[in-house]
């Protein structure tokens, strides 16, 4: 494996998320602070074919998982020339996009034709007044249906991403649970994290325990499953049900010391953590007509300066970062 993406406590990122722009057509209110954010001008956003290089690039030295995120990945025009275009790199076995389904279910056939391998989709309630609430525009029924569409078309575990926050939803974890019964899904319950202008504060937060006290009132024989080295969710099933459950615990329990994430923003800065505003433009070095040795040397030491950890309550709910959604709302590991 690369030395250059290999950092110094040993951690080796084969994992790459490429955020495809920074705009979304929704407003969720604990990813985009109220007022919306400033767009970087285009000419500063990385080109397809750049886009392209640096996958390529990542791809040979050992990368072997890229997830497409945003902003909303699907709303850049070219995104299924883009898979396809990954889907020829030797060694890259996983295509995977996080989106927040409003525009997935008529796309669907032409990503997967493409090369997409997986999905996850956001969706914090079940409620659709509440779904307007949350994310300050119409569409439950459109992501209910991406959601079925992705099943349907073979996606397996379709993840649903939910975001628990008090006071929003954490009356809804049950209604979760209960959506696994029917549906072959993943869950997954995501503790609230602090963004810049994303209103975080402790209380808002549901931690893992807490959610998991709630379902076992109810579900007391849910069974954990083993969850693999780098997952970022600890897994869980009500024995029968045909999904299962994931808990993203990054505030309570972080996963920092196997993270395998790196992360390229929408303006081609690589992020080796998802805390923190430490950040490289690899777009300016690339644009300088550096060789791929040099862009390499610059991606190693970024790699080389990655700290052991972020993550933990304490650590990040101080820290200055950019607003979650130009980082790609759809992370690495703090
Ligand atoms: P898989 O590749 O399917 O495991 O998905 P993922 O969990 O890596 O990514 P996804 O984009 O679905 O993100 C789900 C949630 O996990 C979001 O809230 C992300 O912000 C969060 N997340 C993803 N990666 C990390 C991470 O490295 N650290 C932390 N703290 N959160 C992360
Ligand atoms: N805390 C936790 N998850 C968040 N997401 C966006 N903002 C936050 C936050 N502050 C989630 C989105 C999406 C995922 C990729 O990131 O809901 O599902
Ligand atoms: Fe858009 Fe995702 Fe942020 Fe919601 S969480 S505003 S869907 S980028």
């Amino acid at each position: 494996f690369s030395a250059f993406l290999t950092d110094t406590f040993g951690r080796r990122h084969s994992y790459l998320r490429i955020s495809l722009t920074e705009k979304c057509n929704l407003r969720c209110q604990y990813c985009m602070p109220e007022e919306g954010v400033k767009l970087t001008p285009k000419a500063q956003l990385l080109t397809t074919a750049e886009i392209l290089t640096i996958a390529r690039l990542f791809v040979h030295e050992g990368v072997d998982k890229i997830r497409l995120t945003g902003g909303e990945p699907l709303i850049r025009p070219d995104v299924v020339d883009i898979i396809a275009e990954l889907k020829k790199l030797e060694g890259l076995k996983t295509i995977a996009v996080t989106t927040n389904g409003l525009n997935l279910s008529r796309s669907l056939p032409r990503l997967k034709q493409a090369g997409l391998s997986h999905i996850n989709i956001s969706l914090d309630t079940l409620v659709p007044a509440k779904f307007e609430f949350i994310v300050r525009r119409k569409g439950f029924h459109k992501v209910m249906e991406s959601i079925d569409k992705a099943i349907e078309m073979g996606y397996n575990p379709v993840k649903v991403n939910c975001v628990v926050v008090r006071g929003f939803n954490e009356d809804e974890v049950l209604d979760f649970v209960a959506l696994t019964e029917r549906k072959p899904v993943e869950v997954r319950f995501i503790e609230y994290m602090p963004f810049d202008g994303n209103k975080w504060n402790f209380k808002k937060m549901v931690s893992y325990q807490e959610m998991l006290d709630q379902i076992r009132q109810h579900w007391p024989n849910i069974g954990m499953l083993p969850t693999g080295p780098t997952d970022t969710s600890k897994t869980y099933q009500v024995p029968g049900f045909k999904g299962k459950l994931g808990f993203i615990t990054s505030m309570s329990e972080h996963f920092c010391g196997s993270c395998n994430r790196l992360r390229i923003t929408a303006d081609g800065n690589l992020k080796v953590c998802l805390f923190g505003n430490s950040e490289v433009s690899l777009r300016d070095v690339l644009r300088s007509g550096a060789s791929e040795e040099e862009l390499l040397q610059i991606i190693g030491a970024a790699v080389g300066r990655k700290k052991k950890q972020h993550a933990g309550m304490f650590n990040i709910s101080k820290m200055k970062n950019r607003p979650m959604i130009f980082i790609g709302a759809m992370s690495q590991r703090p």
